[in-house]
């Protein structure tokens, strides 16, 4: 299985932390935040990843992870032009996952598990999506689970005035390459962009999505209010690649 881990984006609810750098750069606990979901891939033994950012830092980037020979890993790069939106980001990947499963990581989420587990899931499973959730406090902020009576999960809603559950959907997404002909049915929502929440909401009409919840904590570290919480989060984390 490969790794597709997201770097772009505008990062401007940061701003101006990232006027000169891109959010992915800053810091997290004793490392730049891009090496959190790195090295859950490394853990879940995924080498082999692509690295999705925008022009303006490529270099930054680049500069600092290399060909991943020091973390042991085997970076890739491929620039997103502009700030499309979540599902265009994952369009990029086409050619570098080729016939294999692969998961995808947004840059600025930190998951204390080890995906591990979820992967082999993933990789024995016959439908070709997979999300991970998790309780918390504040859904509206995030992609939401909605689920019927029988606790079936019927959709998603990208941030919800009024979230149907507490279920956020995690910046982890299990596809196979199906996902690049979904994505090419896609039209921009009202904000511009190609919603994930779109790519998955399909995946769950058709019956073709399963979930997993995790037990670990999980943060994202793109506004102003959940920076410190990440860092706080991860204070300690040692990342022995
Ligand atoms: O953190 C989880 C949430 O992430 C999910 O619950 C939502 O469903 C999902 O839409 C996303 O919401 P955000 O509003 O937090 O997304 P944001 O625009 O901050 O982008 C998250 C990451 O994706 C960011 O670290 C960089 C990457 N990204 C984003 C965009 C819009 C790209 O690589 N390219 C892009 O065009």
């Amino acid at each position: 299985m490969k790794g597709v881990l997201l770097a772009g984006g505008s990062g401007s609810r940061l701003h101006p932390l990232t006027k000169v750098t891109n959010k992915h750069l800053l810091p997290v606990g004793r490392y730049p935040m891009i090496y959190h979901p790195l090295y859950r891939f490394k853990q879940a033994g995924m080498k082999q990843v692509l690295i999705v950012t925008g022009r303006e830092h490529m270099g930054d980037v680049v500069n600092l992870l290399g060909s991943g020979g020091e973390l042991g890993m085997d970076l890739t790069y491929r620039v997103q032009d502009e700030a499309g939106g979540i599902a265009q980001a994952v369009s990029l990947a086409e050619n570098f996952v080729g016939g294999d499963r692969f998961l995808t990581l947004l840059g600025d989420n930190m998951f204390e598990d080890d995906l591990s587990d979820e992967a082999a899931v993933f990789e024995s499973q016959s439908e070709p999506a997979r999300i991970l959730l998790k309780e918390v406090a504040e859904p509206k902020r995030f992609g939401v689970a909605v689920f019927d009576e029988q606790g079936n999960l019927t959709g998603v809603e990208e941030k919800p005035a009024e979230p149907k559950s507490s279920y956020a959907v995690t910046g982890a997404y299990f596809y196979t390459p199906d996902v690049f002909a979904v994505i090419r049915g896609l039209k921009p929502s009202g904000r511009g962009e190609y919603e994930i929440s779109d790519v998955n909401d399909h995946y769950i009409r058709k019956r073709q999505m399963t979930y997993g919840i995790l037990s670990g904590a999980w943060q994202d570290a793109g506004t102003f209010e959940s920076y410190p919480r990440a860092n706080e989060l991860a204070r300690d984390w040692q990342l022995d690649f």
